[in-house]
């Protein structure tokens, strides 16, 4: 018999080099309980079928009980002339349990064996991606409670525009994260139907029943056409582009809370346990956390890019070509799934300069639009009530002081319908808490969110 399961038709040994070019043992070796699992229903289906005998299929389980031991274990070798996870797994069930091993492959093919045991694998580490979605989630719900009337200034262009709440602004990101957790959802409910009976392509000659592996490997249903069952990898790219929008989502709040711990701000400090300092300057702490996070977002993004070029133009069914399907999207997952860790275990330790973000809110004519709207309620045109506060603005500048500092000369001098009382109403305090209808920045407001979220996340229902 040849070192390889397909040998019978070759006379010369495979190229070295193309041996180890070829493996994809380093990368799928991980899929091999899924495998295992898989190769379980198979041989079930088949005994129950008839098509195997029972003492074969009771065979076939102790075997892969001994193999998943093995692995565990660590004493079993993969080797790369076996090129992937399936082969090596069923040539050593074949070793230890001799003709029944090689009867395993009845009525399958690699083909669709790879696409149950990596919606399989996915279907795991994507429910893994949810819980940490939830614990970051409730991290900062936490946190937006907590500072649901500290006041910060908001941001357009990074030029100071208008007030805001910290609650409101951390309570953004949870709706952001809200929409990946739905897109993963949709995701894993998609892929959930099992390619397993569809075989090279064509479907199989026995009489296989593909309900009943379906439902033993906890699919929905089996796939309902055999040529998309094995060619179908559209579950990897949606997993990517899921993970691509999550890592952007991290990569914005990694670029403010970098901003946010600069000298020049100083609104947060975050814990030591998530930063690090420098060789050669010795005040330095730096961000490293949301750095790389905010750099993890490249490569997953870039993963999304490689499988969709991947895949483009490929003819059905399978190309080898979608062997490299498993590397992008382990390595996007295995990183956001550590950025949200990072993210859901420092966020808490972070400490809040209130008093800077408070004194920051009130500078930039960060309260203009309320004196724009305060006028407009002296039934003055939003259009004037703009141009009187822009001259407002102006003389400020180059006196210069603060909106409220005006006196009265100064009011008169640009409008007589701006007055002393207007001017002085005004405060940031003023400002967020008049923003309180549904999604506004008022303290009020983020607790409502707050106590919604808290009810949401704890029925796990968003
Ligand atoms: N290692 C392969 C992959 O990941 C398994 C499928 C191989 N099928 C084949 N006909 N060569 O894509």
């Amino acid at each position: 018999m040849s070192d390889k399961p397909w040998g019978g038709r070759f006379d010369a040994p495979t190229d070295s080099f193309v041996e180890a070019f070829n493996a994809s043992t380093h990368v799928d070796a991980r899929m091999y309980a899924e495998d295992i699992a898989g190769s379980k229903a198979h041989a079930s289906m088949l005994g129950a079928q008839g098509i195997l005998r029972q003492h074969d299929v009771a065979a076939i389980h102790q075997g892969l009980d001994t193999v998943l031991q093995e692995i565990e274990s660590g004493t079993f070798t993969f080797k790369i002339e076996l090129e992937d996870v399936h082969m090596n797994i069923e040539r050593r069930l074949t070793e230890l349990i001799g003709d029944a091993g090689k009867r395993l492959h009845t009525a399958r093919s690699r083909n669709d064996q790879v696409a149950t045991d990596t919606r399989l694998y996915l279907r795991a580490r994507g429910q893994d991606i949810l819980t940490r979605l939830h614990t970051l989630q409730s991290v900062l719900v936490t946190l937006a409670k907590a500072h649901h009337a500290t006041i910060m200034p908001g941001f357009t262009h990074l030029q100071t525009a208008q007030p805001v709440t910290l609650g409101h602004h951390l309570l953004a990101y949870v709706e952001m994260f809200s929409r990946d957790y739905g897109r993963f959802q949709d995701a894993l409910k998609r892929m959930n139907q099992c390619p397993l009976g569809s075989a090279a392509l064509a479907g199989s000659t026995f009489t296989i029943d593909r309900e009943a592996t379906a439902h033993a490997l906890g699919f929905d249903m089996p796939c309902q056409n055999s040529l998309d069952a094995v060619s179908d990898r559209d579950f990897i790219i949606e997993l990517l582009a899921a993970s691509s929008l999550c890592a952007i989502h991290l990569s914005r709040f990694s670029e403010e809370l970098i901003l946010w711990m600069s000298a020049q701000f100083h609104f947060i400090d975050l814990p030591d346990a998530f930063c690090t300092g420098s060789s050669i300057m010795p005040q330095k702490k730096n961000p490293d956390m949301p750095e790389l996070v905010r750099g993890k977002a490249g490569r997953i993004v870039g993963g999304l890019m490689g499988m969709l070029m991947t895949m483009k133009s490929l003819p059905l069914a399978y190309n080898k070509d979608m062997q490299e399907d498993k590397e992008a999207v382990f390595d996007a997952l295995d990183n956001l799934e550590g950025s949200l860790r990072v993210f859901g275990d420092m966020l808490p330790g972070m400490k809040v300069d209130q008093a800077t973000m408070l004194k920051a809110a009130g500078s930039g004519f960060s309260t203009a639009t309320d004196l724009a709207d305060a006028l407009v309620r002296a039934g003055i045109p939003f259009r004037d009530a703009h141009e009187i506060v822009g001259k407002s603005v102006a003389l400020c500048i180059q006196k210069p002081c603060e909106l409220h500092e005006m006196n009265a000369e100064d009011c008169l001098r640009i409008d007589a319908r701006l007055t002393l009382a207007m001017v002085q109403a005004l405060s940031v305090e003023d400002c967020v808490a008049a923003r309180d209808h549904v999604g506004g920045t008022a303290p009020a407001q983020v607790l409502k969110q707050c106590a919604r979220w808290e009810a949401l996340l704890n029925a796990k229902e968003q």
